[in-house]
């Protein structure tokens, strides 16, 4: 299976910066194509991104959209938006909107339930705060993401499904305290189990990423191909050059 490797851009670049992004990250192609590469940049830079990488390997996301199909909600994005500028898949849950914008698991678990619906694939993140780790909470609170984030699943026919570990502490703009690879493997383990608790069907086949803080030097050490085989990527992939180099890592 191809590595899964996911750049959030987060709230930084403009539609501007596109174009010399592409024209460096897309410089050796060949290498791209052994990965699946998508980069979420935000909302409005979409089709700019679209527009840049139509023709290559590279592929584009949203990092978030509403959980309402359409409606009076000033200021936020649909999925139906998203797909419709060809997002393939959305971040749901990521720990900057739940921390800075106050989202539920509720909400994120509805988030999951219209990216599926639109056909994108949801990436249901979750993570730890330092202190829960610190007070041995880590495993509920992220079983509980897990649980909460899938519960309208079910009502899909078929699976389309990724979960990206993000242990807030790890996070570049957090304290970055760089994980010890094993304990990132052991909680991928846990999420894969309770995916299979709570899953009917298609657990084994759901991809577990790691982020938190990846760059060229460390990718690999969290990648083991088995338990986790993807990376989620906030800060190096603003730069094209490092962030081909963590693709070149991982091929
Ligand atoms: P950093 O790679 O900057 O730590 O960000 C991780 C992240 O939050 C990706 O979604």
């Amino acid at each position: 299976m191809k590595p899964i490797i996911i750049g959030n851009w987060k709230m930084h670049l403009t539609a501007s910066d596109v174009g010399d992004y592409a024209r460096t990250f897309l410089a050796e192609p060949d290498i791209l194509t052994k990965a699946e590469v998508t980069i979420c940049p935000a909302a409005p830079l979409i089709p700019a991104v679209a527009g840049a990488f139509s023709n290559s390997p590279v592929q584009w996301g949203g990092q978030n959209a509403h959980w309402e199909t359409q409606g009076a909600f000033t200021g936020e994005t649909s999925m139906a938006m998203l797909s419709n500028l060809g997002c393939r898949l959305v971040l749901c849950g990521h720990s900057e909107r739940r921390k800075f914008f106050h989202e539920t698991d509720e909400m994120v678990s509805r988030k999951v339930e219209q990216a599926t619906a639109h056909s994108m694939v949801p990436v249901l993140c979750v993570g730890e705060t330092y202190e829960q780790r610190h007070q041995q909470q880590h495993e509920v609170v992220v079983m509980e993401q897990i649980r909460k984030g899938i519960d309208l699943l079910s009502a899909f026919p078929s699976l389309a499904l990724y979960v990206a570990y993000e242990p807030v502490w790890a996070i570049s703009t957090n304290q970055a305290i760089e994980p010890n690879p094993s304990d990132i493997i052991a909680m991928a383990r846990l999420i894969r189990n309770a995916l299979r608790e709570e899953l009917p069907t298609g657990a084994e086949s759901v991809p577990i990423l790691f982020g938190g803080n990846v760059n060229p030097q460390n990718a690999k050490k969290f990648v083991d191909g088995e338990v986790v085989t993807g990376v989620l990527v906030g800060g190096a992939s603003l730069n094209p050059k490092t962030f081909h180099q963590i693709v070149t890592q991982l091929v």
